[in-house]
């Protein structure tokens, strides 16, 4: 059984899935951290997010594998876990940058082809429902409004001790939609089998329920 979550950034799909799949007993594939995992091999190689060539036979170099511990995903880049260095700003930007390259993609997503192949998968990302898993059972798009999603945001680094500027995140998500919504390959959009739930003004348990109810 595979579940497909696709969404624009902040909508709220990693928290979504992972209680779904703690409720089912499936496992929780976050390829958002894949490509996060290859942009920061990209930023420690000094890689430019534009030098094509270098991000082509780059990515050849960096082995990227993903193994459970305790439950949660951890993202092993060339035998290092790097899972608590991939939630920045920068590295978020970097792989919506890197995520344009055909190379990267084909290589993330036979991994994740794989990982569902073998496991009940609740997996998230942008090109799930239509490139990477078209025949999952459930396919849901999950999205809210950019000020909402800014917010959310705002709250979790405010959380964090920082001091952000609001207006600059919301800025910063509009010009990573446009970005993941256009490229050429794989851009992020609801697949045509998809369910659409704006989160907006829904809670999470609201969410998850919405969810868990579209299953066979
Ligand atoms: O979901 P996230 O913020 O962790 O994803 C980081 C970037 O990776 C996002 O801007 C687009 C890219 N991405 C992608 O192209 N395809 C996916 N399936 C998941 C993420």
């Amino acid at each position: 059984m595979n579940i497909a979550i696709d969404g624009p950034a902040g909508a709220g799909k990693s928290t979504i899935a992972k209680r779904i799949a703690k409720k089912l007993g499936y496992i929780y594939v976050d390829t958002g951290a894949m490509y996060r995992a290859m942009a920061l091999y990209f930023i420690r190689s000094g890689v430019g997010a534009d030098d094509t060539a270098a991000i082509d036979s780059g990515c050849e170099n960096a082995d990227i594998s993903i193994e459970y511990r305790n439950g949660e995903q951890a993202v092993i880049l060339n035998g290092e876990d790097v899972t608590g260095l991939l939630r920045t700003e920068e590295v978020g930007n970097m792989a919506s940058a890197t995520s344009v390259n055909g190379n990267v993609r084909k290589k993330l997503v036979q991994l994740q082809q794989k990982l569902a192949a073998t496991n009940d998968v609740v997996m998230d990302g942008r090109d799930i429902g239509t490139v990477v898993l078209p025949g999952a059972e459930v396919k849901v798009f999950l999205t809210a409004s950019s000020a909402v999603r800014a917010k959310r945001r705002y709250d979790e680094l405010v959380a964090k001790g920082e001091t952000p500027d609001i207006t600059k995140i919301e800025a910063d998500i509009r010009e990573r939609d446009e970005r993941d919504m256009t490229r050429e390959i794989s851009p992020l959009r609801q697949a045509e089998d998809a369910t659409l739930i704006d989160s907006s003004y829904m809670t999470i348990d609201e969410v998850v329920d919405a969810v868990v109810d579209l299953l066979p």
